[in-house]
């Protein structure tokens, strides 16, 4: 089967690309600018150059391509950037979706849409698939009007919802909150982790196992994918530094409050996954042992 991933550079897309390699399908992926995946060449793998905000670029590459899946990772995912460029946000998270509908429409190929906890306010998690969305900022406003552009287009869609992703790529990228943990750490800095925001962080590895778990048993509609531990960042932070022998006195304990970012975080998140568990024999690690296969990759 050919697989077209989109996001292949970010953190998730990473992890797919590689995944996707060792179960050996025809992988496409794309991003912007030059390739950060390590090792850069992979049987089977072919990465372009693509802006997805480029519209008839996407069409052009995705007609030609006919992949018989999507799996669309590429998003503008950082909260604050969302809410202090609104337009760039919408462009990038919802335009381009439609975009990217409109020519697998085309060609009758499978969608998987990942999108985020964020989508939820935050005043009543762990959420189920059915409880209404109803978003505290723009990011998580823009991933659920990309979501509806899926669910009203023609095509065959799963729609993936994750939270706090954690895992490590092996090539210069974006901070996640295990590597801004021990980077800093190791450094003997100081951080400041908040104590009253709830999450179901999600190990990157099993989420790309849920997404091809989707694939493979052709399965349609809304899964919630993460761990199931209800956690807060502050708790993420402790652990990851016992875990690697790093100084956890150095982390303090803050509220949202006092981090007084631009983009307002939903409180109390994080998914009931009883339905991946169930239909599609999701299995996610406990957060320690994620940290711990984490370590054995780097
Ligand atoms: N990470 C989380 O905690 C989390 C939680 C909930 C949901 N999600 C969702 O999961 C998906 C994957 O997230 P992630 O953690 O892998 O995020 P990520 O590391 O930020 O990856 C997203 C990728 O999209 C690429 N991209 C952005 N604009 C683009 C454009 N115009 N054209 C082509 N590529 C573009 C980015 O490229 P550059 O790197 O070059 O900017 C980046 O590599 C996203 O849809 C996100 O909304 C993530």
């Amino acid at each position: 089967m050919k697989i077209l991933i989109t996001g292949a550079n970010g953190l998730l897309g990473q992890y797919l690309v590689r995944q996707a390699v060792a179960k050996k399908y025809e992988v496409s992926g794309i991003g912007k600018g030059p390739s950060r995946l390590l090792p850069a060449a992979l049987e089977g793998y072919i990465y372009t150059d693509l802006d997805i905000t480029d519209g008839a670029a996407l069409q052009n590459f995705i007609v030609a391509e006919r992949p018989e899946a999507i799996i669309h990772a590429a998003a503008l995912t950082q909260v604050d950037e969302c809410e202090l460029n609104k337009p760039e946000c919408y462009n990038v998270n919802v335009t381009a979706t439609r975009f990217l509908i409109g020519a697998a429409e085309e060609i009758k190929a499978r969608l998987v849409y990942l999108s985020t906890d964020f989508v939820f306010d935050g005043l009543n998690g762990p959420y189920a698939e059915e409880d209404e969305p109803s978003p505290v900022n723009y990011y998580g406003s823009s991933k659920l009007a990309a979501e509806k552009a899926v669910m009203e287009s023609k095509l065959e869609w799963a729609i993936v919802r994750t939270a706090l992703v954690y895992g490590i790529v092996p090539a210069p990228g974006r901070k996640n909150i295990i590597s801004m943990v021990t980077e800093n750490l190791r450094a003997s800095k100081r951080i400041r982790m908040v104590a009253d925001q709830w999450r179901t962080p999600t190990f990157v590895q099993d989420l790309a196992e849920g997404v091809f778990l989707i694939i493979e048993k052709n399965a349609r509609g809304v899964f919630h994918l993460s761990g199931d531990q209800l956690i807060t960042p502050y708790d993420m932070a402790v652990a990851t530094a016992k875990f690697f022998g790093l100084d956890s006195s150095l982390i303090e304990k803050i509220t949202s409050e006092e981090l007084d970012q631009p983009g307002k975080r939903p409180p109390r998140t994080g998914f009931i996954i009883d339905k991946a568990k169930k239909t599609l024999g999701f299995a996610p690690v406990p957060f320690e042992e994620g940290l711990q296969q984490l370590f054995l990759d780097i």
